[in-house]
């Protein structure tokens, strides 16, 4: 018997668009009955790549074989005849036709002039039931929710007797239940023998649906037909990035003697009266960055909010440096030089319609370079964010635009920059990195270690313990409001700072 072809074989193939090379020298070969995953940071090359096997667009250079024969390409209709499917990101399917004549549309089995619709119907039928694609043939598409409407574009797909299946980000648009579903349906099309290529930048995905992994990174493939059985999901992320993640680490100890914030008995109650932050006594030095642990809601937000006079103490006391601040207003303890990385940077840290110069000025108006004498400068404010823009690496097109167009990671970054402006004494950092893509997170902590080398004293919240861990040179436990533990940087793990963050841990 000779050997069995794969269902697909590219080769050496290159993409160009005007001033991008989406592809370049691509190789990769898709086996009959895999799921066969494509992963790569976004703008990749990983759509383009798939548009070429559907015939939407022509390589430059390279070969598509299907099945061992060598394929030209024109158009999906050539792909299709090919038995190379593929569904969209984007859906488009006619929502005022049903589901029968959605998958229909454009294939429809005749039977002398008219169309058949009982073998249609009977066909649906069919495939629905062999793959597990429930979905009600007769009712219209407007009323299906996204996951039929994927599954309706997948058995459109399947009508047109598609063998090889492409499923671009499919998962995008779905909810967690929904994904799972999804990925109960490609395991039944790969046990019918079909071949299916997933499309994702989501390491879990991959890692639990495919049967062998392809990397592309920056248009060319980096690793093909890895086993996810004994691949780790961070390597694979460094195969989607090209270098070895940064790590939160300090180096050598910048701690000095000098006391810069000193909290004393701090209590904070609820309108009930009960606290939600009981009796906190906390040191941080010049130097240093103190972290704090605790599972969200114990009394962390509480704390820094107290810090930061947007909420009274009902007992103890604040002393920054030499003051008493206790009292104080939040724009006086701002004025004094205390920074603050707000828990969330789109509620509070950020006017998601204004543009970067004008964020630039948020919690800061009343401090120079945004104001000149009684008077706002906002041309020194516009100067000044492009110096932010610059030094802190906001990736932007501008400083008019507003700052919901930045990616998180830049947001996070323009909000560092305001806030490390004004030579601060103190810089409180609440979840700096949460959410944000990983170059980005490496900029954050380099910009953390940067404070502490000048000298600024740095509290840390963070539920990325390894984050925690890792930066701190102090680390306390919070719980239930009290300062429970601090435990060693140098030496804990992540499951004993878990344990020790729920109480179970027998940390003293
Ligand atoms: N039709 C196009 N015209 C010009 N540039 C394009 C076009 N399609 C994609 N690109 C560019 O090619 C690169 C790869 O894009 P794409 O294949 O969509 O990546 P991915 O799907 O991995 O996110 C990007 O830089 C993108 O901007
Ligand atoms: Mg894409």
């Amino acid at each position: 018997m000779p050997e069995q072809m794969p269902a697909v074989r590219l080769t050496s193939i290159t993409k160009r668009f005007p001033g991008v090379v989406a592809n370049h020298d691509v190789d990769l070969t898709i086996e009959r009955g895999e799921v066969h995953a494509l992963c790569g940071e976004n703008g990749a090359g990983k759509s383009t790549l798939m548009k070429i096997l559907y015939g939407m667009q022509r390589p430059d250079e390279g070969t598509i074989e299907i099945d061992g024969a060598k394929a030209v390409l024109r158009t999906p209709a050539d792909a299709i005849a090919r038995g190379i499917g593929m569904v969209h990101q984007h859906f488009k399917l006619a929502d005022n036709l049903t589901v029968l004549e959605n998958v229909i549309l454009g294939a429809e089995p005749r039977r002398g002039f008219r169309i058949d619709f009982a073998a249609a119907r009977a066909r649906i039928r069919e495939m629905s039931e062999a793959y597990g694609l429930r979905v009600d043939p007769d009712v219209l598409v407007e009323t299906l929710g996204v996951g039929d409407r994927q599954r309706v574009e997948i058995l459109k797909v399947l009508f047109r007797g598609a063998r090889v299946l492409i499923l671009d980000e499919p998962t995008a648009v779905l909810v967690p239940q929904e994904v799972d579903e999804l990925f109960g349906n490609l395991r039944e099309l790969r046990a019918e023998g079909l071949t299916v290529l997933f499309i994702s930048h989501k390491l879990d995905e991959v890692l639990s649906v495919a049967d062998t992994i392809s990397v592309i990174r920056r248009g060319t493939t980096v690793a093909t037909r890895l086993d996810p059985g004994q691949i780790t999901s961070g390597r694979l992320a460094e195969l989607m990035v090209g270098s070895e993640l940064p790590k939160p680490e300090l180096r050598e100890s910048t701690v000095t003697d000098d006391v810069q914030l000193d909290i004393g008995g701090l209590s904070v109650l609820t309108a009930e009266g009960r606290p939600v932050v009981d009796g906190v006594s906390l040191r941080i030095r010049r130097g240093e960055i103190v972290g704090l642990a605790g599972v969200e809601g114990n009394g962390q937000s509480e704390l820094i909010e107290a810090i930061m006079g947007i909420r009274g103490a009902d007992a103890g006391t604040i002393t920054y440096g030499e003051h008493d601040i206790t009292g104080w207003t939040t724009r006086r303890r701002r004025e004094a030089g205390i920074a603050y990385i707000p828990e969330d940077r789109h509620r509070h840290g950020l006017v998601l319609e204004g543009s970067l110069w004008e964020n630039r000025m948020l919690g800061h108006q009343t401090q120079r370079p945004n104001v000149r004498g009684p008077w706002v400068d906002r041309r020194g404010a516009r100067r000044d964010t492009t110096r932010i823009v610059r030094d802190y690496d906001v990736r932007t097109p501008g400083i008019e635009v507003p700052a919901a167009a930045l990616s998180g990671g830049n947001q996070q970054k323009l909000i560092v920059g305001r806030e490390m402006s004004g030579d601060p004494r103190l810089l409180i950092a609440a979840h700096p990195t949460r959410g944000i893509d990983v170059g980005a997170q490496a900029a954050i902590w380099e910009y953390l270690r940067l404070a502490r080398a000048s000298g600024l004293a740095v509290l840390l919240i963070s539920a990325d313990l390894e984050e925690l861990i890792g930066m701190s040179d102090t680390l306390h436990v919070i719980l239930r409001g009290r300062l429970v533990a601090e435990v060693d940087p140098g030496t804990v793990t992540p499951e004993q700072l878990g344990s020790a963050m729920t109480g179970a841990g027998d940390t003293p």
